[in-house]
């Protein structure tokens, strides 16, 4: 069959698509692996236990159980909801916005593609405007998600080396090239792959670099504040009417609602939401009535900050210290577990490719995304990029320690045979 150029670029042969695949069908037919390469949230009883309550609530009101079912949201959400997520965003951060700065979507990946396309690509003058990671490794999910091939470009950070085994990137602001080509720019924060959660002071130099431009920051809190607040350090939420503020129902624990939130200046909320009106006729309404319910009794607030973060918090120590007793002396590194649920190991001595770590880690019982896949839009050759993995710690904690020992005996192996091969 003939695709056109945009069929093209959405069949065509991805790495990622490739190494999701390679998960799925390996976990399907070795469904006892250790699957530390997933990003779906972790499943916690007591979260599940409130959802099921909100749920419920939900579903025994017959005129609330049809705007689940029975209706197509307007083209920004439901205004009620949005004047509600509104109110209790300026009262909890001090932003002044109305519900005219938000739109409801149909998740984050989905919101990021239209915003992604909208800013950047082709433009009416035939140039062609990027989109600029400032960091990177980045979250492997936008790799592919342009129309236009070649539309993002990211940075190699700063590295710091700190005490024990960590490491922390930073923005290399003194490298960061800003010039006319660039429309938009985009961090997650925390970080998907790293957990490294950019600074307060780091955010906001950027937002002003952005401003200056006259180019928006999108600025994807997946993972962190306001909500679900997945963050082990005192950085704060960030908005301003430069900013487009990404946030997700799906580490929250929903990503089978399919929802999310934008908040942004007005003019953006139109134009996104005209555009998601084209491509999704509406957004789901699941998500942003159970964020309504958890919202009217004080839950979400209680769940994020008793159960969701702290479960998190405690998968990432006990992962950390099985590693660190498993890798021995090893030469490694791990990036400060800031946020997120993920760890993100480097290997400086590796004589193997991370891809390579990656196919026997899988013979030996263990799925982990190879680090390269994360290096999105990097036009030079950096060693690093080869040299690292990210692992998801949401799981059983026993998993976490059998893995540990599996990657550490893994590694050892083959720093002993020494051999470098790609
Ligand atoms: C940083 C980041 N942004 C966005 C997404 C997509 O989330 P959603 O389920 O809302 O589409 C993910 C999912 O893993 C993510 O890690």
């Amino acid at each position: 069959m003939q695709f056109s150029s945009y069929g093209d670029k959405y069949t065509g042969d991805s790495g990622i698509v490739r190494l999701m695949d390679d998960l799925g069908r390996t976990m399907q037919a070795h469904p006892d692996m250790l699957m530390l390469g997933g990003g779906a949230p972790g499943r916690i009883d007591k979260v599940e236990q409130v959802f099921q309550q909100h749920l419920q609530k939900i579903a025994g009101d017959r005129q609330v159980l049809h705007e689940l079912l029975g209706s197509y949201q307007e083209p920004k959400g439901s205004e009620p909801i949005r004047s509600l997520l509104a109110a209790k965003l300026s009262a909890d951060n001090g932003w002044d916005i109305t519900a005219e700065h938000i739109a409801l979507t149909n998740g984050g990946q989905s919101a990021f593609g239209i915003l992604a396309n909208m800013l950047c690509g082709r433009m009416p003058d035939r140039s062609h405007r990027k989109l600029l990671f400032p960091i990177c490794p980045e979250y492997l999910g936008y790799a592919d998600i342009s129309v236009m091939p070649d539309t993002f470009i990211s940075q190699i950070p700063s590295v710091e080396i700190c005490d024990e085994y960590w490491f922390k990137y930073h923005i290399d602001f003194d490298n960061l090239c800003l010039d006319d080509n660039i429309g938009a720019l985009c961090v997650s924060r925390p970080t998907n792959p790293s957990g490294n959660v950019i600074t307060d002071t780091e955010i906001r130099k950027l937002d002003g670099l952005a401003a200056a431009r006259g180019i928006p920051l999108i600025l994807d809190a997946a993972y962190g504040h306001p909500f679900p607040g997945i963050v082990y350090n005192d950085a704060t939420a960030y908005w301003s009417d430069n900013v487009i503020l990404m946030l997700s129902m799906s580490k929250l624990g929903m990503p089978g609602t399919r929802s999310g939130i934008l908040v942004a200046k007005p003019e953006i909320i139109e134009a996104f939401s005209r555009a998601n009106t084209i491509l999704n006729l509406a957004s789901s309404n699941l998500g942003p009535l159970m964020l309504q319910s958890l919202m009217d009794n004080g839950d979400l607030e209680l769940v994020c900050r008793n159960h969701i973060r702290p479960w998190y918090e405690r998968r990432r120590d006990i992962l950390v210290a099985a590693l660190v007793e498993h890798l021995g002396d090893v030469p490694f590194h791990i990036h400060k577990a800031e946020g997120a649920f993920f760890l993100w190991l480097w290997f400086p001595a590796l004589p193997v490719t991370d891809m390579l770590l990656y196919q026997k880690l899988k013979e030996a019982g263990v799925l982990v995304i190879p680090g390269n896949t994360a290096f999105i839009g990097l036009q030079e050759d950096w060693d690093h990029s080869h040299q690292c993995l990210r692992l998801s710690y949401g799981l059983e904690e026993s998993k976490l320690v059998s893995a540990a020992a599996i990657i550490g005996r893994t590694v050892k192996q083959l720093l002993k045979q020494g051999v470098r091969v790609t």
